[in-house]
C-alpha cells in the first residue's frame, strides 16, 4: 500500500521530496505496512475463518487502518522483544531437580485417558510428517522450545477461543517454570473431531482440540472456558465454580424444585438437543427446558444466565450442542442429579464420570421417558439422589486449575516424549507472551485473562 503517502506529496517542497530520508520514510511506511497485512495474529488479523466451520468474521476494536497496523506492530512484533531485554530468570523450582516428596499424590482417574488417547503413537513415535500432515485440519500449529511459546496461525478462531487457549499454555508456563518439554503440535480450535480411526487408521495425525470421540484420534485438550469465555460472561474456572457451590447451598434437597432443568440453544444442529424440546413438562415428564436467547441476556447483563443461579433443581440435565457442551462442569457443579444425556463426544475429564456413582445416564433414544424414570426414582430417594448429586460436585471440585494445569503438563510431557524430531519454531510463526497477548485483548478479554492468571505451583504436578 505504498500509494497511501501520496496524497501528502504536493505539499512538500521538492528538496524533501527528493530526499534520500524521505525516500527511507516511504520505505519504512511501506514495509511496516506491508509486515503488518501479512502478520497472523491471535485475534484474527489477517485470517480466514476455519473452511471447515466457517462462522462470521472476528470484528477488530481499531477503527481505522493506521490503528490496525499500529497496533499489530506493537503487539506482534515489539512487546515479547522488548520484555528479553530484562532477561526473566526462569528458576526451575526446587522439586523438579530433587527427589521431592510429592505432596498432591496421585492424579484424579481421569488422568488415566493420557494413555489411552496418546496410545496410537506409543510404538510408531510422532514423526514431524505427520504433525505436518496434521496441519491441515489445524488452526494453528503450538512450539515451545527453551520455556518459549511460539504460534504460527493458519485460520482464525471463533470468537475469543485461540486467545484464552493460547493463554492457558502461557499459563502453564508460568505455573511449571523450566520444566514444560520442548513440543511442537498442531490444534483445532473448532467443535467436531476430523481425524476419524477408520479413515486415517494406517497413519494417526496427532491433532489436538477441545473433545474427540471413540471414532476418532483426536487428542482432548481443556477448552478456552477453563479461562473464561467473556462473551457469555463466564468466568474463569475456578471462579465461577466456587459461585456455583455456594448458589446450590442457598435450597436445601427438599427445598429445591423436583423436576429436571435445561437451560440451552437448542439451535446448534443438535438432534438430541431437538429431541430434548419434547419433555418440556414439569408435571408429566418432570422436566422445564428453556430457550437461551443469548442476545437478549446480555443486553440484561446476563443477569438470568448467572450459573451459581441455576441450581435450584434437584435435577440438571445435560445434552450435548453441535459437539461437546461447556456445560458439562457447570452442570456436574450444582451438586444436583446430572441426567447425562448418552454422549458421543468427550472431554478431557470424561474418564472421571462413572454412571450411578456422579451421574444418572439417559437414554439417547428414549430421551423423555429415560428423564421421567430419573426424576421419578430421585423423588422417591432423596438421600440416593443427592448423594450421586453431591458425588458429581466432589468430581468438579477435584478438577480445579491446579489439577487441569496438571493435566496439560502431564499430557503435553507425554506427547512429546514421543516426537522423533526436535522441535524448532518455524519461521511464520511468532513468539507470544504474556504482554503481548494482552496487548490485543479488549477491555473484558483482559480482565477475564487477568483474573485467570495463575503463579509458579509450590508443589510438583500430581503423579500419573
Ligand atoms: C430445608 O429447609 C427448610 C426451610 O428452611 C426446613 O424446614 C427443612 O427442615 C430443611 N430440610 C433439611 C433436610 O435440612
Ligand atoms: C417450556 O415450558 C415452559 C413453561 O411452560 C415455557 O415457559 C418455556 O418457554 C418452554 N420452553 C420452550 C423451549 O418452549
Amino acid at each position: 500500500m505504498p500509494m497511501r503517502a501520496a496524497p501528502s506529496l504536493p505539499f512538500l517542497r521538492p528538496c524533501i521530496i527528493f530526499s534520500p530520508f524521505f525516500f527511507l520514510i516511504i520505505l519504512v511506511i511501506y514495509q511496516v505496512d506491508d509486515f503488518a497485512s501479512q502478520t497472523k495474529t491471535v485475534v484474527g488479523h489477517n485470517l480466514n475463518p476455519t473452511p471447515w466451520h466457517l462462522f462470521p468474521p472476528n470484528t477488530f476494536t481499531e477503527k481505522t487502518r493506521y490503528a490496525r497496523v499500529s497496533k499489530i506492530i506493537q503487539c506482534s512484533y515489539l512487546t515479547c522483544r522488548r520484555r528479553s531485554i530484562t532477561p526473566t530468570t526462569t528458576k526451575i523450582p526446587e522439586w523438579h531437580t530433587r527427589q521431592s516428596s510429592n505432596t498432591v499424590g496421585k492424579c484424579p482417574m481421569f488422568f488415566t485417558r493420557i494413555d489411552h488417547d496418546l496410545q496410537p503413537w506409543v510404538r510408531s513415535g510422532i514423526s514431524l510428517s505427520s504433525v505436518m500432515e496434521a496441519q491441515k485440519f489445524a488452526a494453528f500449529r503450538v512450539v515451545i522450545v527453551g520455556g518459549k511459546l511460539y504460534v504460527d496461525f493458519f485460520y482464525a478462531c471463533v470468537q475469543s477461543r485461540a486467545m484464552f487457549t493460547v493463554w492457558g499454555l502461557l499459563q502453564l508456563l508460568r505455573r511449571y517454570p523450566g520444566t514444560v518439554p520442548d513440543v511442537d503440535l498442531m490444534f483445532d480450535c473448532m467443535d467436531k473431531p476430523t481425524i476419524s480411526r477408520e479413515e486415517h487408521g494406517s497413519k494417526p495425525l496427532p491433532l489436538f482440540r477441545y473433545c474427540t470421540t471413540m471414532d476418532h484420534f483426536d487428542i482432548p485438550f481443556p477448552d478456552w472456558s477453563f479461562w473464561g469465555w467473556p462473551e457469555i460472561d463466564i468466568g474463569p474456572w475456578d471462579e465461577e465454580f466456587i459461585g456455583i457451590k455456594q448458589g446450590s447451598q442457598v435450597l436445601n434437597w427438599t427445598q429445591k424444585l423436583s423436576y429436571a432443568y435445561w437451560k440451552g440453544n437448542p439451535d446448534v444442529q443438535s438432534p438430541v438437543r431437538v429431541d430434548l424440546l419434547q419433555c418440556n413438562n414439569s408435571d408429566i415428564i418432570g422436566a422445564q427446558i428453556m430457550r437461551q436467547d443469548w442476545v437478549e441476556e446480555a443486553k440484561n447483563g446476563f443477569k438470568e444466565s448467572k450459573l451459581s443461579n441455576q441450581c435450584n433443581h434437584r435435577y440438571k440435565i445435560y445434552a450435548e450442542g453441535y459437539a461437546w457442551s461447556v456445560s458439562l462442569k457447570y452442570i456436574l457443579s450444582c451438586g444436583s442429579l446430572a441426567l447425562i444425556i448418552a454422549p458421543q463426544y468427550e472431554e478431557f475429564f470424561n474418564h472421571g464420570l462413572i454412571s450411578m456413582t456422579n451421574y444418572w445416564p439417559i437414554s439417547r433414544l428414549d430421551i423423555c421417558p429415560s428423564i421421567k424414570f430419573a426424576v421419578s426414582w430421585g423423588n422417591t430417594h432423596h438421600s440416593e439422589a443427592k448423594a450421586i448429586g453431591k458425588s458429581g460436585q466432589d468430581l468438579m471440585e477435584s478438577m480445579s486449575m491446579a489439577r487441569v494445569y496438571d493435566y496439560m503438563y502431564h499430557l503435553i510431557t507425554e506427547y512429546s516424549k514421543l516426537l522423533r524430531f526436535k522441535p524448532e519454531p518455524p519461521p511464520s510463526a511468532h513468539e507470544i507472551c504474556e504482554e503481548s497477548l494482552l496487548c490485543f485483548a479488549d477491555p473484558t478479554q483482559r480482565q477475564c485473562l487477568e483474573r485467570s492468571t495463575t503463579y509458579p505451583s509450590p508443589t510438583p504436578p500430581c503423579t500419573l
